[in-house]
């Protein structure tokens, strides 16, 4: 299938502040008349949705490391199949809260899983997709930790968030090495307030799609 639009990650740590960014990126292109669709992972189908909460629910069984990962690739495998090809065939700007990164960290770094393994259901799950820019919202693992604790409230942590903080650091270091060794993935600074972050995720966008960042500012819909 012919991919005409763009596809866009968000990836870091627990509260980093990815499905804020995913919202300013996502002006970014509605702003300027393009049309947008926003989705995350695990999750983005009904059926990669049913997986998602098998994944996140704590539930007396507990999951075994290698069902974890392939659930995780089978959610995505549907997502890319029923979701995200079609938005790009489409033209659409993607936006993906987490995509394949998050595996290789969070099962390659954090569980420490066969990264050959990794890498092979990536490809059968991809069929070939890559995301154009990945932006990575690095932060302190406490930071991050702290801000999704004070967003969640009283609801129970999720599978991942009852993880020690040991987990979460192999995790953010796996995230810069990845960003190290992969052009498409930059680093945004997600520490700073709000408004900076938004800065430097503007700032990126316009270095990286200069055409579209010069087209004028509009009331568009879609
Ligand atoms: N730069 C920032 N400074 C301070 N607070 C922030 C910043 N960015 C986001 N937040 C707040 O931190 C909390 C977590 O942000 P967000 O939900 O976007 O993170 P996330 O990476 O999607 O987290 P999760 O992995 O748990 O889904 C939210 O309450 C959000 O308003
Ligand atoms: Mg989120």
């Amino acid at each position: 299938m012919k991919q005409a639009g763009i596809f866009i990650t968000l990836e870091g740590v627990e509260g980093a502040g990815k499905s804020t960014a995913v919202a300013s990126v996502a002006a970014f292109f509605s702003q300027r008349g393009l049309q947008v669709e926003c989705s995350r992972e695990p999750g983005g189908t009904p059926t990669a949705e049913t997986i998602r909460h098998i994944l996140l629910n704590p539930t007396a069984e507990a999951l075994a490391e290698p069902a974890e990962l392939m659930l995780l690739f089978a959610a995505r495998a549907q997502h890319v199949a029923h979701r995200i090809k079609p938005a790009l065939a489409a033209g659409k700007i993607m936006i993906c809260d987490r995509f394949t990164d998050s595996s290789r960290a969070y099962q390659g770094a954090g569980r420490g899983m066969d990264r050959a393994l990794i890498e092979i259901l990536a490809k059968a799950a991809e069929q070939g997709l890559e995301p154009h820019l990945t932006l990575l919202l690095d932060l302190p693992v406490a930071a991050g930790l702290a801000r999704a604790a004070a967003r969640r409230g009283l609801t129970l942590r999720d599978r991942f968030e009852r993880e020690p903080a040991e987990f979460f650091e192999r995790i953010r270091a796996e995230f810069l090495q990845l960003a190290a060794q992969t052009p498409r993935i930059v680093i945004i600074n997600a520490a700073k307030p709000l408004a900076e972050v938004q800065a430097q995720i503007h700032a990126v966008l316009q270095a990286k799609f200069p055409k579209i960042a010069a087209r004028p500012l509009g009331e568009h819909h879609g």
